[in-house]
């Protein structure tokens, strides 16, 4: 009685039901990139004028991004996949916790309410699953910047001290490349007096992003991208419209292995391979074809066999596509070992794959996956959001109908997952529960 009543519990859950199996075909749309569009959107902080975005995705993030910011007084406006900001009545520099809690991209609004207002309050973002995350390298960049930070019962002051109203150009060297940091400097550093640079600076896509959006709109940045940034200090920025946000390199490459996982000619489209090359390189390395086809990438995939990866910081194999290529390892031919070196406890999707079958065995933050010929349904969840995603592509390729739960977190970052896949043949149903 207890397992049926707990049974029907796992069922009343808003879970995605997929029937595994069907091959994919056609093509596949990316959306704009969630990492970019989060961080472009606090970047309209820094000046009066209206900032439009384009290619914003779809997702309960940038929903919560929009609440953060128009509690601080910006006005939002919103249609279809173009957002316009404007920060023309600012009346707030302190997001409030509950909602900056649940969105740590949020706590980035900390630079660009420092460098226009002079003041911020922000607080710590909150505990993570997949790890601890400090923002240690971000207060040390503030810091060097000349602003006087205070950590004090879970909230974070920032404010320029004396009377003066701009931050001091510096150089500053991150301990670690943290995407976060980067991007917290590079906004509080463009409104500041003098020059700054950042060396050892995150190499992710989507700091070149940020830095092209802030250029467009008058600042001076040079060697976003690259290990070191420049930023020349300007007196103030303007808005600026129509900019796309960049294709979202993790969910290109989640489609990939969907494909790969179902064994099935995929077009994935639009796609920057640059931002992908890592990635690309595993998949060929495991038997897939890859053309550059238009904006987008076709693969083929053959028969899969093993290869490791390890996850490191761009232009490394990125820890956001480690969970899915972990499904697609559970069923290649051989024994792969999976290293993150990102994240401490990333490993949670181990214990759901293993629910389907999937032989894996796990020293600390390594994996050693043993591929099987077919991975078994199970009801699983998705404890964060690529293991959600990992879930998914496992399920497409399994036997039977897999329940796939833990959709809040899949929500989070993937626009519209199940409508794209099954447009590609695809048999997803969601059940809200
Ligand atoms: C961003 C991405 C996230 C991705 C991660 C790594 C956003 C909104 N999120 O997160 O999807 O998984 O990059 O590619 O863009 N670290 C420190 N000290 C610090 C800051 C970070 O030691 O002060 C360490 C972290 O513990 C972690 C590593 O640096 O091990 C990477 O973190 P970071 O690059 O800061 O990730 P986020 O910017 O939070």
């Amino acid at each position: 009685m207890v397992v049926a009543a707990a049974a029907s519990q796992e069922i009343l859950k808003p879970h995605l039901a997929i029937d595994g199996g069907h091959s994919l075909r056609g093509e596949i749309r990316v959306s704009g990139a969630k990492n970019s569009a989060l961080v472009l959107m606090t970047a309209a902080l820094l000046t009066e004028e209206p900032v439009e975005l384009c290619n914003v995705p779809a997702l309960t993030d940038i929903a919560g991004m929009c609440s953060i910011l128009e509690s601080l007084g910006m006005r939002v406006s919103r249609r279809d996949d173009r957002i316009t900001l404007t920060a023309d009545a600012l009346n707030g520099t302190e997001p409030p916790y509950e909602l900056v809690n649940s969105l740590r991209a949020s706590f980035f609004s900390i630079g660009p309410l420092l460098g226009r207002l002079g003041h911020a309050r922000v607080p710590l973002p909150g505990g993570c699953r997949i790890g601890a995350r400090p923002v240690v390298e971000h207060i040390r960049g503030l810091k060097a910047l000349g602003a006087v930070v205070d950590v004090r019962h879970g909230i974070v002051t920032a404010s320029i001290p004396g009377r003066r109203n701009r931050l001091n150009g510096a150089q500053i060297v991150l301990d670690c490349p943290s995407v976060g940091a980067t991007e917290t400097i590079l906004m509080a550093a463009v409104l500041a007096d003098g020059v700054s640079t950042i060396e050892n600076a995150a190499q992710e896509p989507e700091v070149q992003d940020l830095a092209n959006l802030l250029n467009s709109m008058g600042a001076k940045i040079s060697g976003a991208g690259g290990p070191l940034i420049t930023i020349e200090g300007v007196a103030q920025l303007h808005g600026c419209r129509n900019y796309p946000v960049i294709p979202d390199r993790i969910e290109a490459g989640t489609f990939l292995m969907a494909a790969a996982i179902t064994r099935s000619t995929l077009h994935v489209t639009p796609v920057i391979p640059e931002h992908l090359s890592a990635v690309l390189q595993k998949l060929r390395d495991c038997g897939c074809v890859l053309e550059v086809n238009g904006d987008g990438l076709t693969i083929t995939p053959g028969d899969i066999q093993a290869v490791d990866i390890t996850t490191q910081p761009f232009p490394g194999f990125p820890t956001d596509l480690q969970a899915p290529f972990m499904a697609l390892m559970a069923t290649a031919k051989g024994t792969s070992v999976i290293s993150e070196k990102i994240y401490e406890n990333r490993m949670q999707h181990v214990g759901e794959l293993q629910r389907m079958g999937a032989s894996i065995r796990l020293e600390g933050s390594t994996a050693i996956v043993e591929g099987v010929p077919f991975l078994g349904s199970a009801p699983v969840t998705g404890s964060d959001l690529r293991a959600s995603a990992a879930m998914v592509l496992a399920g497409l390729s399994a036997n039977g109908t897999t329940q796939v739960s833990g959709l809040k977190h899949l929500d989070r970052g993937y626009d519209n997952i199940e409508a794209k896949l099954t447009r590609c043949g695809a048999r997803i149903n969601r059940h809200n529960g």
